[in-house]
């Protein structure tokens, strides 16, 4: 099983998003392992974005991104990753496909209401940085056997 880390930004929460967005992914047979609110401070998120430190728009990613409290989700799955990436769909909010929390509910780049881990690595890196060891939690919910065929579950 892989985990993706699911940053619902302030976007997300101010508008009231919380509740539809973490339905879709229970929907789609997801696993909720580790689920909190918090305020990210810059700290983290020069960590988080360290790819866009150097880009100009990255000072409004500071100030959006600590706006309000996000909402940040550990979610498990077999190739929960690509899963969820397609669920999200493209940085460009006016650009993703309806169907997509993107597409559905947002017009921006920035405010676009969801962050979501881009490799399985990333995946690990980005729990790590968001969540506490005990913060995760290892269950196995017994819907997975519909889930999932016996052979998915191997
Ligand atoms: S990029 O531009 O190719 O590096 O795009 P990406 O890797 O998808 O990451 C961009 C993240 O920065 C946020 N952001 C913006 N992107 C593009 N243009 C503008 N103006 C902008 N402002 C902020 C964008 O929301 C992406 O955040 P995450 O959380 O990674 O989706």
């Amino acid at each position: 099983m892989q985990q993706s880390l699911i940053i619902i930004k302030p976007s997300g929460v101010e508008r009231g998003l919380v509740g539809k967005i973490i339905d879709r992914f229970q929907q789609k047979g997801l696993i909720i392992a580790g689920l909190k609110m918090m305020m990210l401070n810059e700290e983290i998120l020069r960590e988080h974005y360290a790819h866009l430190v150097d880009r100009p728009f990255f000072p409004s990613i500071l100030s959006s991104m600590m706006a309000s409290p996000v909402v940040v989700m550990c979610v498990k799955g077999k190739d929960a990753v690509t899963v969820v990436r397609s669920m999200v769909g493209v940085t460009n909010s006016r650009n993703a496909a309806p169907g997509t929390i993107r597409g559905d509910f947002g017009m921006s780049s920035q405010e676009n209401i969801i962050h979501a881990s881009d490799s399985e690595e990333n995946g690990i890196i980005e729990t790590n940085r968001f969540f506490r060891p005990e913060e995760i939690f290892d269950y196995n919910p017994v819907i997975l056997r519909y889930i999932y065929s016996q052979d998915e579950l191997k």
